[in-house]
C-alpha cells in the first residue's frame, strides 16, 4: 500500500543531507518512506493526498517526558507564580499521588496524555518512570509506559523517597532489586543529578548499575544550578544530557567532544519561571540540540512540541530552523534513533501536515493549532 503526498509547498526532510525541498511529492509505501523529491516527478502510488501548498515535517520527537503520574500540582504552581521557588521537593507530591493510584487509572492517563501529544504531531515519546520510588510502583510505571513506547527510561533515581531509611540506602535498592524488576521494561537508565536529588558519585554509580543491566544511559542535567551532571553524561557515554540550564565553558566542551545531545526543555523554564538555556552557545560549539517537553505535573505541565519550539526561537536564540531540526533530527539523535525525525528515504512514514506555508509558522503563530493531519508510519491517525 503506498501513499503519495503531493503539491507540497515546503517539505521540511529533517534530513541534514537535503534538510528542505520546495514545491515537493514524498511516497510513503508499506509505512516507510520510499521517495521525496519534486512534485510532478513522482513514481506515482495506489493513494494520493493532495497537500495543497501547505508544509510538511517529519513527526516530532518528544525525547523527555514524564507521563505516568497521579494528581497534578496546580497549587504548586499557582503559588510559584506568586513568588515561590521551583525546588526538587515538589516531586514527593506526585510520588504520593501516583502510589495512590490504580493502574487503570495511571494507564488511562498516559493514553490521554499520548493522545494529546498525538493531536500536536508527535510521533515518537521516550516516557520515564520516577514517581513510583517503590520497586513496585516503579516496575508498575514502566509497564504503562512500555504499552506506549519502546523509549522508555528507567527513573528510579528521581529522588530520595521520604519512606527511605536512609540515601545510601535508597542507591542500594535503586541499584539492586529495583533495577533487576525495571529492566525488562526500559531501554534507558536516567539519574536526576542537582542539589536536593542525586549527588556525583550516586549518579555515576546508578548510571554504571544500568549500563551493566543492558540500558542506555541519558541524566537529568545542570537544570537549577551548575553541577557534575554534563560532564558526567560526558564520561559515560550518555545519549543526551537534558536540561543543561546552567553550564560552564568545561561543560559545552565536554558535550560537544563526547558527541552528547543537549536536550534542552523551555517548557520547564517557562513554568518555573527561570532563565532559560542559551541553545546558541551549544550551537555555535557543534553541540546537537533536542528539543523536548518535560511534560510532567511539576515543572512543565505541557504537552505540546509546537509550544516548546516557539519558546525557544524566542527565548533562546534558535533560528526556526535550528528549532524544527532539534524538535525533528535532534530529538532522534537524543534517542539514538535513525529511522525517525527525518523523512529521508528508508525512514518511516512518520509525518504532519502543517495549516501553514512553512514550519516558520509554529513559531511566528505561537499557540495557533496549525497540525492539519498526522501520519505514523504511512497511516493516518488525525
Ligand atoms: O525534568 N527534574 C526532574 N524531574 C522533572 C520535574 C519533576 C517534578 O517536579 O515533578 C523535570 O523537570
Ligand atoms: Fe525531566
Amino acid at each position: 500500500m503506498s501513499v503519495l503526498f503531493d503539491r507540497i509547498g515546503l517539505l521540511y526532510t529533517g534530513d541534514p543531507e537535503r534538510e528542505e525541498i520546495e514545491d515537493a511529492a514524498l511516497v510513503v509505501e508499506d509505512g516507510q518512506v520510499v521517495w521525496a523529491g519534486a512534485a510532478g516527478e513522482d513514481p506515482g502510488a495506489d493513494e494520493r493526498v493532495d497537500v495543497d501548498g501547505r508544509c510538511v515535517i517529519p513527526g516530532f520527537v518528544d525525547s523527555h517526558a514524564h507521563l505516568v503520574f497521579g494528581g497534578d500540582r496546580t497549587a504548586e504552581f499557582t503559588a510559584r507564580m506568586s513568588g515561590e521557588p521551583y525546588t526538587a521537593g515538589g516531586i514527593r507530591t506526585t510520588v504520593a499521588a501516583t502510589r495512590a493510584a490504580t493502574g487503570t487509572l495511571l494507564a488511562d492517563r498516559t493514553a490521554a496524555l499520548v493522545a494529546e501529544m498525538l493531536a500536536q504531531g508527535t510521533t515518537t515519546v521516550e516516557i520515564k518512570s520516577g514517581y513510583g520510588l517503590t520497586v513496585e510502583d516503579e516496575r508498575r510505571s514502566l509497564e504503562i509506559a512500555r504499552r506506549f513506547t519502546e523509549e522508555t527510561t528507567y527513573l528510579g533515581a528521581h529522588v530520595v523517597p521520604p519512606d527511605a531509611s536512609s540515601a545510601d540506602d535508597y542507591v542500594r535498592t535503586v541499584t539492586g532489586e529495583m533495577l533487576e524488576a525495571c529492566a525488562p521494561y526500559a531501554r534507558w537508565v536516567d539519574v536526576f543529578c542537582e542539589r536536593g536529588a542525586f549527588d556525583a558519585d550516586q549518579t555515576r554509580e546508578i548510571l554504571l548499575a544500568g549500563i551493566k543491566a543492558g540500558l542506555l544511559p541519558r541524566i537529568h542535567a545542570n537544570q537549577l544550578g551548575n553541577g557534575p551532571g554534563a560532564r558526567i553524561a560526558a564520561e559515560v557515554g550518555a545519549a543526551s544530557a537534558d536540561h543543561c540550564t546552567h553550564l560552564t565553558d568545561d561543560d559545552v566542551s565536554a558535550l560537544s567532544s563526547a558527541g552528547v545531545v543537549a536536550t534542552l526543555l523551555p517548557g520547564a523554564e517557562f513554568s518555573t519561571r527561570s532563565p532559560y538555556p542559551d541553545a546558541r552557545r551549544l550551537l555555535d560549539a557543534g553541540v546537537t540540540v533536542a528539543l523536548a517537553t518535560d511534560c510532567n505535573p511539576g515543572s512543565s505541565f505541557t504537552s505540546s512540541m509546537p509550544f516548546c519550539l516557539a519558546l525557544a526561537v524566542r527565548e533562546m536564540r534558535m533560528t526556526p530552523l535550528e528549532a524544527i531540526r532539534a524538535a525533528t533530527y535532534g530529538g532522534a539523535r537524543a534517542l539514538r534513533r535513525d529511522d525517525v525525525g527525518t523523512l529521508r528515504v528508508g525512514a518511516r512514514g512518520d509525518l504532519v501536515i502543517l495549516d501553514a506555508p512553512s514550519y516558520v509558522h509554529l513559531a511566528y503563530r505561537p499557540g495557533v493549532p496549525l497540525v492539519a493531519q498526522v501520519w505514523r508510519e504511512g497511516r493516518r491517525l488525525v
